[in-house]
């Protein structure tokens, strides 16, 4: 028992005299790296984002499609996939102004993973990624953001998912989004 426990010791010792020593080196080899800075801080933005997105299940041009079905020995809907390319628009219905696509891939249990592509106004042509738990019974369903293109270069932030149960059918399912993004 004597042994392990001097050894132990020793090595611990040696860990602590080397430590000092990697972390200088290290420091040394990558002094290029910027470390974060008053001026960095102070050129982000936040900017909040409100949305909705139409799952269309009808029969001609459906927006959402169901590309992994079920193995029959399970009755759960464990397992189902879809992929979806829905219309983005500013106001509940689908008639109002459109603002872009939600394009991106959901499944049993509860996963989502969105590109929301901005096609108009201040923030046309660029993107905010989102993925997250999806538990579409629920209210307020919280998602992060975890990256962004454009002008959403370093997006970090959250999203707010609320179905718009008086407006939603099966063949069309109306979903409003509350998007809070820090980025550059
Ligand atoms: C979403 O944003 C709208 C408009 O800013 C606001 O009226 C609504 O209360 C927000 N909803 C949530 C759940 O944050």
């Amino acid at each position: 028992m004597v042994v392990p426990l001097r050894f132990l010791f020793l090595l611990s010792l040696t860990l602590f005299s080397t430590l000092p020593t990697h972390l200088h080196a290290s420091f040394s080899h990558q002094s290029h790296i910027e470390l974060p800075s008053q001026t960095h801080q102070s050129s982000q933005k936040q900017t909040h984002l409100h949305f909705f997105y139409h799952d269309l299940r009808t029969a001609n041009n459906p927006s959402i499609v169901q590309i992994v079905d079920t193995p029959k020995n399970v009755h759960s809907g464990y397992g189902s996939t879809f992929i979806m390319d829905d219309p983005m628009t500013e106001g509940p219905e689908l008639s109002s102004k459109p603002v872009g696509r939600a394009q991106g891939i959901f499944g049993m249990a509860s996963f989502m993973l969105i590109n929301f592509a901005f096609k108009q106004g201040d923030y046309a042509g660029s993107s905010l990624s989102m993925l997250g738990r999806n538990p579409i019974e629920e209210q307020n369903r919280e998602m992060p953001i975890v990256g962004g293109t454009g002008v959403f270069r370093f997006a970090t932030g959250y999203a707010i998912a609320n179905t718009v149960d008086h407006l939603s059918t099966f063949e069309h399912y109306v979903v409003e989004y509350n998007i809070t993004v820090r980025h550059h």
